[in-house]
């Protein structure tokens, strides 16, 4: 939610994660797998906006994104590969 990641859409993004996940910022998924964050500036400002998921860097994420990368660690499949 940094300025450069905020103008850029990550509100949408934010939004779009809450409601895939059923939770609000602060909170965990029931089966404990998700937990949902809310940050200032990560310094990729020109990825914007930026998407973390463990150590894993999403850039230029768009809401249409987002069901995408929460699959990705649903099925088990997660990919270690930092950006
Ligand atoms: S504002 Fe999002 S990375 Fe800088």
């Amino acid at each position: 939610m940094g300025t450069a990641c905020y103008v850029r859409g990550g509100e949408k993004v934010l939004q779009e994660f809450k409601r895939h996940l059923g939770i609000e910022v602060g909170q965990t998924t029931a089966d404990g797998k998700f937990s949902l964050s809310c940050l200032r500036c990560v310094g990729a400002c020109g990825l914007a906006p930026v998407v973390l998921v463990g150590e894993k860097v999403y850039g230029r994420v768009s809401p249409q994104q987002v069901s995408k990368i929460i699959a990705e660690y649903q099925e088990g499949c997660v990919n270690a590969e930092t950006v």
